[in-house]
């Protein structure tokens, strides 16, 4: 008979080694909270229901899931173990399911793992691994071979505390037994608190049958309790991220040194440099080069596009062929026509720049729009904001914009029109027109400086 997959993610407990005020399963890893990298494994296993029992921070926790997951959220008043966890789960149980545990705080566990432990027969699995440092896991205890108990680290004897097979937190149980076994654990333990483990023994005693699954690579499987942990895993997360570039042809120079939070789409003989953040939906096209420590969010960057060093791009959308920094920021809004130039020291925001226009040094262009091949000079502003309001500027196609001018927006130059060097705009230049606003210079012929006092 195939049963139904159920399952049930644990994330109620109090996570006090983190010590911190959020709650553990809402912590980052590659940018995404640890639950939400386990609810989405799941969801490729097609379960019939997703249970997760959240405690204390239960709203908090609710309210940082993607809404569109269907997750029957479970309350555990007190954090009194993953037994008592688990008992709390079972008045929404279907009757007949295969029912798979697994732990908030151990996210990188993958969907075949999973479909491995569901396919076993057994009335309970548990998956295990080998460590060489089992501190703080569950030691597998077994007589001739066979799983007879975990024993978790504070009940453990001295010899125990030397196994290095520990348990992962995941298993697999027949619906049917579950309330009938959760309900038979007790505290009576170093801890005083219902530990699902417990399970194994009694489940033994019952002469059910029981059986483990050992998974091979134990970073699958780790459990984060601590800060450190957390940074260990992230490095596998973002080793594995890399390698998957690196086997589509992406060049990584350095994948120790590599940080993508969310997804980065990259076509062909596209070069990654060192120290990079990727964060939210990032797509490169092919031939695009991202220089050394640039952070790029939520961007799509054009074929033959070039990101030089240290520079920042969130929100924005560039053409192919660009060349954007070094030292360069654009920001949200900030639409790059093909050819474009942001050289060092540009920062430009919810404003878009037509084919071939250039700001190659120190300027401020923000709610803009800049026809193509305008040259904007060193120096240059948009004056978009009064204090009160947000005002926009319009420069036309061919136009330049002289160093250190400032464009009081609202205001319009026209196509072909010039701006001399440190004017001060506030009224629209017609196409093609020279507008300079300075005063005129004075030159004094021979004139003395000044001598220094004695
Ligand atoms: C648990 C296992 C241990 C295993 C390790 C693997 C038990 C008793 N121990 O230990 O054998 O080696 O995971 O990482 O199961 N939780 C609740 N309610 C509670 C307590 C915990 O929902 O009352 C949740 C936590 O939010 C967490 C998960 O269960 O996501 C595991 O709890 P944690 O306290 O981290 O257990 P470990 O000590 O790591
Ligand atoms: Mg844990």
């Amino acid at each position: 008979m195939i049963r139904p997959i159920e399952i049930v993610i644990l994330a109620a407990g109090a996570g006090s080694r983190m010590r911190s005020g959020k709650p553990k399963v809402l912590q980052t890893l590659g940018g995404e909270p640890l639950l939400h990298h386990i609810l989405k494994t799941v969801h490729d296993l097609d379960p019939k229901k997703i249970h997760v029992v959240v405690g204390q921070h239960a709203s908090e926790i609710t309210q940082g899931i993607d809404q569109r997951m269907k997750i029957n959220w479970v309350m555990q008043e007190e954090p009194k173990g993953t037994g008592n966890a688990v008992v709390q789960v079972v008045p929404h149980l279907m009757q007949e399911s295969r029912l798979l545990v697994l732990l908030g705080d151990a996210p990188l566990i993958k969907s075949k793992t999973m479909q491995g432990l569901l396919s076993e027969k057994s009335d309970l699995v548990i998956l295990t691994t080998t460590v060489a440092d089992p501190t703080g896991y569950g030691r597998i205890v077994r007589e001739g071979g066979k799983l007879s108990e975990i024993v978790e680290e504070k009940d453990a004897s001295k010899s125990q505390r030397l196994i290095n097979e520990i348990n992962t937190g995941v298993m697999a149980i027949n619906s049917a037994k579950v309330q009938d076994w959760v309900n038979k654990i007790t505290d009576d333990n170093v801890q005083k608190e219902y530990l699902l483990t417990d399970i194994v023994k009694i489940a033994n005693k019952e002469k059910a049958s029981v059986s483990s699954i050992a998974v091979f690579d134990p970073s699958e499987v780790e459990g984060v309790n601590t800060f450190s942990q957390l940074a260990k895993m992230e490095r596998v997360l973002q080793k594995d991220k890399a390698e998957k570039l690196m086997e589509s042809g992406v060049h990584i120079l350095d994948p120790t040194r590599i940080d993508i939070r969310g997804t980065l789409i990259a076509g062909k003989e596209v070069s990654l440099d060192i120290n990079c953040v990727f964060e939210g939906k990032v797509v490169l096209d092919d031939n695009v080069k991202i220089g050394p420590n640039c952070v790029v969010v939520d961007s799509k960057l054009g074929a033959g596009t070039v990101l030089k060093p240290n520079s920042v791009v969130e929100g924005a959308e560039i053409g192919k062929n660009c060349s954007v920094g070094p030292f360069a920021r654009l920001r949200p809004g900030a639409l790059l026509g093909d050819d474009v130039s942001i050289g060092n020291f540009v920062e430009v925001k919810k404003s878009s720049f037509g084919i071939g226009a250039k700001a190659n040094h120190l300027a401020y262009v923000g709610d803009a729009e800049v026809g193509a091949g305008a040259n904007i000079g060193a120096g240059a502003i948009t004056c978009n904001y009064d204090g009160t309001n947000k005002s926009k500027t319009k420069i036309g196609k061919n136009a330049f914009i002289g160093s250190n001018s400032s464009l009081v927006a609202p205001v319009s130059i026209g196509d072909d029109a010039t701006v001399g060097a440190g004017s001060t705009i506030t009224k629209d230049v017609k196409d093609g027109d020279l507008a300079v606003e300075r005063s005129s210079q004075k030159n004094v012929s021979g004139w003395t400086k000044p001598k220094k006092r004695e």
